[in-house]
């Protein structure tokens, strides 16, 4: 593996396999710095996190501590229920929380039955009780899209120019419904936060965010540059050909 230097976060580039191993250490070692029982691990949706719940389970590689010690839920959720192929915490749960046996009372989803409004302020207690007063998630997975959003904080949304001092939040994005979303203050709250972008198709955005001109409301991600000390981006080769 190497690594780039970039204002916003550390850069490491390997392999998938190299990097799924990296993003496993990084959560064992937010799980030790966390306190005791208490570790919260925001995972996230799209097609990398779906290949690495596959490499957890398929070479068992979470220790059993990490399985029953922490936490689970996502970072940002779509407003459709867990058993809709588009829900990011549904996804986590087929594919990660249930092959593993994680206990149900360490499954949070986001309430989506609810309205969204509604949803948001009973996610935000939930997380107040769990992760304390001013803090959000010991660490937070995230993918970035081809615009450059992160989470659900998309191009010129109302949480990404204001978050109103929540750190977790509701909104419609023009084409893509409502979603339910860490926010920048929330991100800005983790302990830690692992971006995992690979493949080809994520040079470009990649090359936005980290070389391009700071224009957080164009390009979301750049916003991870307020919190660049806990960052990690994992990417591959061929999604590091512009950096
Ligand atoms: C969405 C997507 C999105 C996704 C990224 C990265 O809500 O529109 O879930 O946020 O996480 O586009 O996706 P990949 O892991 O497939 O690159």
């Amino acid at each position: 593996m190497r690594e780039i230097p970039s204002d916003f976060g550390r850069v490491v580039v390997g392999t998938q396999a190299e990097l799924f191993s990296e993003a496993l250490r990084i959560t064992l070692a937010a799980q030790a710095a966390a306190r005791p029982g208490r570790f919260l691990w925001a995972l996230t949706g799209g097609s990398t996190p779906a290949a690495f719940y596959k490499w957890c389970v398929e070479s068992s590689a979470l220790p059993p501590e990490l399985i029953n010690g922490t936490h689970f839920t996502v970072s940002d959720e779509r407003h459709v229920p867990l058993s809709s192929p588009d829900s990011n915490f549904g996804n986590a749960e087929r594919q990660l929380l249930a092959p593993l046996g994680v206990a149900t009372d360490r499954r949070l989803p986001w309430m989506v039955a609810w309205p969204v409004a509604e949803a948001a302020e009973a996610y935000r207690k939930t997380m107040l009780i769990l992760a304390g007063p001013g803090r959000a998630y010991d660490l937070c997975f995230l993918g970035m899209g081809d615009d450059c959003h992160t989470a659900s904080l998309f191009p010129q949304t109302p949480l990404l120019k204001d978050d109103g001092g929540l750190l977790f939040g509701g909104q419609e994005v023009p084409g893509k419904g409502w979603r339910l979303t860490i926010t920048p203050g929330g991100l800005r709250a983790c302990g830690k936060i692992v971006v995992m972008a690979l493949g080809a198709g994520k040079a470009a955005a990649l090359h936005r965010v980290h070389r391009g001109p700071l224009d957080v409301e164009n390009v979301p991600s750049q916003l991870l540059k307020t919190c660049a000390e806990n960052v990690v981006w994992l990417v591959d080769e061929p999604a590091a050909a512009q950096l």
